[in-house]
């Protein structure tokens, strides 16, 4: 990564940051010099974060809960300031869990599971940070996805669940503005080698069939979403909030237009183009 920002002195917490494009944002933040929590169900998942990030020369800590039980993470939270030692300066919440399928081929416990995780949770470390924010000064970014305002067929609970991320976002963004805290979403597209495009993007024909469908045709890295997630807690950004930022290549404003650019080809070739 070439872009740098200053962090040092800041106390970053990332919720669902042991893996994937949180760890990637995690990792990003140690780069620039932040001290760091992570947090996410697995023992093993969070050893092996907090090890990574020492690496790379974060002064790092680690907690466990699962962002359904609010009670858990009301006291990782307490965890998080004693670790810290100080307000908590960047709060990145970002975990989830996707199960694609059908509404009729999931079952009422995985819908419940994903918007639990997704919104329900969302909602749980939004409430349990607030009393550990700077303040003014604290930049808390959500994590959503394009599936918040592109629906998309086998994702019905993480569409709902997303598009309720948002709301959340841009609504504690009026509620907490006053005392200058910024609430912003980052949306990330095909992001790859993560577990989310593991399960949405299974095979070579499917990954071939989203890159193509994405306007700048690549996926996107870890880093091009921890980037966003510096600028947004830098002050080049002190003025955004309430802003849910695509990250994604141009692939969210396509919607329906995909389908016409792939139309278009063969349109061309019916007019002998
Ligand atoms: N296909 C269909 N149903 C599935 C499934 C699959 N691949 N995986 C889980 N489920 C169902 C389970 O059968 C269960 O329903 P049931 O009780 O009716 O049988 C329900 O989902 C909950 O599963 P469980 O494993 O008990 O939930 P959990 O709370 O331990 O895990 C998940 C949550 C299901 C979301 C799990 O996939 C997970 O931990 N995901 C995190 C990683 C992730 O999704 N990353 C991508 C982020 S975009
Ligand atoms: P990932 O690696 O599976 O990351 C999910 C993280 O959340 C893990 O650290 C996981 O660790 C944790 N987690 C899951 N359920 C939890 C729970 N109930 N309580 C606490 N922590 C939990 O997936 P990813 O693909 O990188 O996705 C990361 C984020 O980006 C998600 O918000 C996803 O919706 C969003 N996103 C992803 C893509 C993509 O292309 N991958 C695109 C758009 C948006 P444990 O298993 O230890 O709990």
């Amino acid at each position: 990564m070439t872009m740098t920002f200053d962090f040092s002195g800041k106390n970053v917490f990332v919720v669902g940051g042991t893996s994937g494009i949180n760890y990637g944002i995690a990792q990003g933040f140690a780069r620039w010099g932040a001290k760091l929590m992570v947090a996410s169900r697995k023992q093993d998942k969070v050893d092996e974060a907090v090890a990574g990030l020492k690496e790379l020369g974060a002064q790092t800590g680690g907690t466990t809960f699962d962002v359904r039980d609010y009670a858990a993470v009301e006291a990782g939270f307490e965890e998080t300031a004693k670790f810290f030692g100080g307000p908590i300066d960047i709060l990145v919440s970002g975990a989830a869990g996707n199960v694609p399928g059908r509404l009729m081929d999931l079952s009422p416990n995985a819908v419940k599971a994903m918007v639990e995780i997704d919104l329900m949770g969302t909602f749980h470390v939004m409430r349990a940070c607030y009393a550990h924010l700077a303040k003014p000064g604290a930049s808390v970014i959500n994590i959503s996805a394009p599936q918040a305002f592109n629906a998309m067929s086998h994702q019905s609970p993480v569409c709902a669940a997303k598009a309720g991320v948002d709301m959340v976002t841009k609504s504690l963004a009026l509620e907490w503005g006053p005392e200058g805290i910024r609430v912003n979403s980052i949306s990330p597209g095909p992001i790859d080698g993560t577990e989310g495009m593991a399960r949405l993007a299974p095979t070579p024909q499917i990954r071939e069939a989203v890159t193509k469908s994405v306007p700048t045709k690549r996926m996107g890295t870890t880093d091009d979403i921890a980037k966003a997630a510096g600028f947004l807690s830098s002050d080049a950004a002190d003025y955004v909030s309430g802003v849910v930022l695509p990250v994604d290549g141009g692939w969210g404003v396509s919607g329906a237009s995909v389908v016409m650019t792939h139309a278009a080809g063969f349109m061309d070739k019916l007019k002998g183009g």
